[in-house]
């Protein structure tokens, strides 16, 4: 038996060891066999080959898993000097991501009005209705829905075509004062050079005790925000119309490519229209079941402030992912 100890000292494979301790401690293996044989023996050689025999058994077990071990981790380090992966390598070929334009403007934004003490509200993109329209004071089959082509889904439901809606589910479930502005995606059956099936939007509103919240209010906050995006430009308010606001506005800002002189891009007229607001009207009031509050509300589209700002002149491209025009944004 002594040749398996030897056996043992020079295997070098944990399968070898596995097929090898078979041999001896199987069923059928050499020492099964040989134990099967002390019956043949008298009483007392059946005792001493018996001790015998334990001994060999228990020795043997003990330099199989002492070699077990060390191939164990023998293996183990051959296998990850094998798979071992060198994170400090350079493969010269990595290279950082950036935050697309229509984000990187939606942060910005949201920076601005968090410094000023709003709060940051969602809403879903799949709306019903009431809060799409009903509420806004647009009922079914006013004419003013035209101006919002809408997606009508099969259930009555709909993809919000502004972020507006949101107004509406905030002041439902909260009481003034609010302050929030709510950015997101919104949808509308259009597409040309201007306009995208999809495109992004954040809505402002600020509701308070009748009286504390005024269209001066409104236009400061405006301002503001337009400065602090484009700059020091010129800044005005034309009269406008929106169901949910009254009296509503639309704001111009002086166009950035020509300073107010006239090109191609302002239509020769000096100004780029970039968002709509208003003082919230009455009706959008009684919707909510608020009484005694004054409010404002402004919506703007994100494209087209990062399509300005960034001097993208063709929308469509916002959204074709086209690595050679996000490429610029690192
Ligand atoms: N929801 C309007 C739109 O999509 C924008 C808007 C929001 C105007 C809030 C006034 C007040 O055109």
């Amino acid at each position: 038996m002594l040749n398996y100890e030897d056996k043992i000292k020079n295997l070098s494979t944990l399968k070898e060891l596995e097929e090898l301790r078979v041999e001896i401690f199987g069923k059928k293996g050499v020492l099964a066999e040989k134990f099967s044989k002390l019956k043949t023996l008298s009483k007392e050689e059946k005792k001493r080959v018996a001790k015998e025999l334990n001994e060999i058994k228990e020795r043997l077990l003990f330099l199989l898993n002492e070699k077990r071990a060390f191939l164990e981790d023998k293996e183990l380090k051959e296998r990850m000097k094998k798979e071992a992966i060198d994170v400090t390598l350079f493969d010269g070929k990595s290279e950082s991501g950036a935050l697309h334009p229509i984000f990187s403007m939606i942060d910005k934004a949201v920076d601005f009005f968090i410094s000023m003490g709003f709060s940051i509200e969602e809403g879903p993109l799949i709306e019903e209705e009431f809060y799409n329209f009903e509420a806004l004071n647009l009922p079914k089959y006013h004419p003013a829905r035209e101006m919002q082509d809408t997606f009508f889904l099969k259930d009555g439901k709909l993809l919000r075509t502004q972020t507006s809606p949101v107004q509406i589910r905030v002041m439902q479930k909260q009481k003034p004062p609010i302050k929030l502005i709510s950015p997101g995606a919104v949808f509308r059956r259009d597409y040309d050079l201007t306009h995208t099936p999809m495109f992004h939007q954040i809505e402002g509103l600020v509701v308070d005790k009748e009286g504390k919240v005024s269209f001066s209010n409104l236009k400061y906050i405006l301002e503001e925000f337009l400065r602090y995006i484009f700059g020091d430009v010129k800044i005005r308010f034309r009269p406008s119309f929106f169901p949910f606001t009254e009296p509503s506005a639309e704001v111009d800002i002086s166009c950035i490519f020509c300073n107010g002189e006239g090109c191609r891009v302002c239509k020769k007229t000096g100004w780029l229209e970039v968002l709509g607001a208003g003082m919230v009207d009455p009706n959008v009031f009684e919707a909510v079941g608020y009484k005694n509050v004054s409010g404002y509300a402004f919506g703007m589209g994100i494209e087209r402030l990062a399509m300005l700002y960034y001097r993208v002149p063709d929308l469509r491209t916002m959204f074709e992912g086209d690595l050679r025009l996000l490429e610029q944004f690192k």
